[in-house]
């Protein structure tokens, strides 16, 4: 009995610690210290499970053998993994780790089905309800994680079958009957198994044929999936560890999905329907007007920066591709040396993941205050000398204002044409994720320093230097 209220008690802080950390991943500061103390907390709820559980579990034990063995895989693979991925490779991870998450709910859900099928339950049976939940919810977010994982690992294109939405509809209304036939009939392998089948199957054709640029705010739903399917493992056991772990993931992804999709200006219905991006690259369209692209010498950037008053850089994907943050942060320390102020816009969907820019910049400590939002700099950018686009393309695409036919119309973008002068930092005239042409390559006001970031930067910064 004490060894039942000491396992509570280390789920009641293992709660604590998942809550503490999360509020601290909100800040770039205290993110890596949040991380650890989740962390921490997750590492005693199962230290306390593996030598507490034992004995209010009457005596059945556990098998250490294979837990340890389980332990040591999944510590392999995952630290393996965390080590060796590319910094614009973590949404593959972020989406192949959910796609575990979400298995393993459903594997829950599976064996404890195998316990439950001989019992004997007179009237509403809530225990099956929240197994066929789990299954549905983890089978589902396991299958469509792989193929989210797929299409961002360039692996799987997007595909829309011929009447998808209606099949996606039919195999829903199939999922509700099979579910309402187990709750009224008891429960039985082959509905059961049935629905697990039915569920994985729509998991990818959900995923299947949504745009590539809308792929982030489908990871993020998929997480809170994973995080309902955790919660509904932990009202099976009774875990307040597991039951607290579920609900803030599922939470945090819901809210998250939310804040994309606002990013984008687009309802997540429309999102989930309207296969925004998907097939886009052969859409490219030609900029209006003058198609002159005008380029620009480091030696003519150096002095263009070094007497402005005010400079805005832009970073986007490109800048992770290069690992250009360092050399970047150099140049902007390089100008304000020289008197001129320097800030950041970060757009909330600019690079491959929420919060990327944010987070490559802290790797080259940009101090924070300088990072500023879309709604905080778009008002400024009209008044601003230069805006520097490093690596950045769809997230400061006028079409997204000026063009109703344009995939990305309404998503809502840095306001970068309003400036004095624009300069983008870019190897080619190669489209950005969205795989649309970009005009304001060819607006009078911009100039093209064509080369790789890193190396571009590298060159501006000596020359800077030198000014
Ligand atoms: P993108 O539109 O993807 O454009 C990146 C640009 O960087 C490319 O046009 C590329 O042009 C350039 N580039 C690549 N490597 C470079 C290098 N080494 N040096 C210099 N330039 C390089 O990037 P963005 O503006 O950040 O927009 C993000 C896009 O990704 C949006 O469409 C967004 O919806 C989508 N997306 C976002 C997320 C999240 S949550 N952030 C997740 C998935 C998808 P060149 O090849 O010509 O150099």
């Amino acid at each position: 009995m004490i060894s039942l209220n000491i396992l509570e008690i280390t789920y009641l802080i293992a709660s604590i610690t998942f809550i503490l950390g999360l509020k601290m991943l909100s800040h770039p500061d205290t993110a890596r210290k949040g991380n650890l103390i989740a962390a921490a907390g997750m590492l005693i709820a199962i230290v306390a499970t593996l030598t507490l559980y034992q004995e209010f579990d009457s005596g059945k034990g556990l098998n250490y053998g294979l837990i340890f063995l389980g332990l040591a895989v999944g510590t392999g693979i995952g630290t393996v993994m965390a080590k060796k991925v590319q910094m614009t490779s973590m949404p593959q991870m972020v989406s192949f780790f959910n796609g575990m998450g979400g298995a393993c709910a459903a594997l829950i859900a599976i064996i404890e089905f195998q316990h439950h099928q001989h019992a004997t339950v007179s009237g509403f049976d809530g225990e099956l309800l929240v197994m066929l939940l789990g299954l549905l919810i983890g089978s589902v977010s396991f299958s469509g994680s792989m193929i989210a994982y797929g299409k961002l690992e360039g692996k799987i294109k997007d595909k829309v079958l011929p009447m998808n939405q209606a099949i996606n509809m039919f195999l829903l209304a199939v999922i509700i009957v099979l579910i309402g036939i187990q709750m009224f009939n008891g429960s039985d392998p082959l509905f059961f198994y049935g629905l697990l089948a039915i569920a994985l199957i729509y998991g990818i054709l959900f995923v299947m044929p949504i745009g590539g640029a809308d792929m982030p705010v489908v990871i993020s739903l998929l997480n809170s999936f994973t995080g309902m399917a955790a919660a509904f493992g932990g009202f099976l056991y009774g875990n307040k560890a597991m039951l607290t772990g579920g609900i803030l993931v599922g939470s945090a992804g819901t809210i998250l999905t939310i804040l994309m999709c606002n990013a984008m200006n687009r309802s997540l219905t429309n999102v989930l329907l309207g296969a925004f991006g998907a097939g886009s690259a052969g859409a490219a369209k030609t900029g209006s007007g003058d198609q002159t692209v005008r380029e620009i010498s480091i030696s003519d950037t150096a002095v263009l920066l070094s007497y402005s008053q005010s400079v805005v850089i832009v970073p986007g994907y490109g800048l992770a591709v290069a690992q250009a943050q360092h050399v970047c942060h150099e140049l902007e320390k390089l100008l304000e040396e020289k008197g001129v102020e320097v800030s950041y816009a970060i757009h909330p969907v600019a690079g491959r993941m929420p919060g990327h820019m944010n987070v490559l910049l802290a790797e080259a400590d940009v101090p924070y205050e300088r990072l500023q939002e879309m709604e905080e700099i778009n008002p400024r950018l009209a008044n601003t000398d230069v805006v520097v686009v490093i690596g950045a393309n769809d997230v400061v695409n006028p079409a997204a204002k000026n063009d109703p036919s344009s995939p990305i119309y309404g998503m809502p973008i840095l306001d970068v044409d309003l400036a004095k002068n624009v300069i983008i930092l870019k190897r080619g005239m190669a489209a950005g994720y969205a795989g649309i042409e970009n005009e304001l390559f060819f607006y009078p006001k911009t100039r093209m320093l064509f080369g790789d970031a890193k190396e571009s930067l590298q060159k501006l910064a000596a020359e800077v230097k030198e000014v």
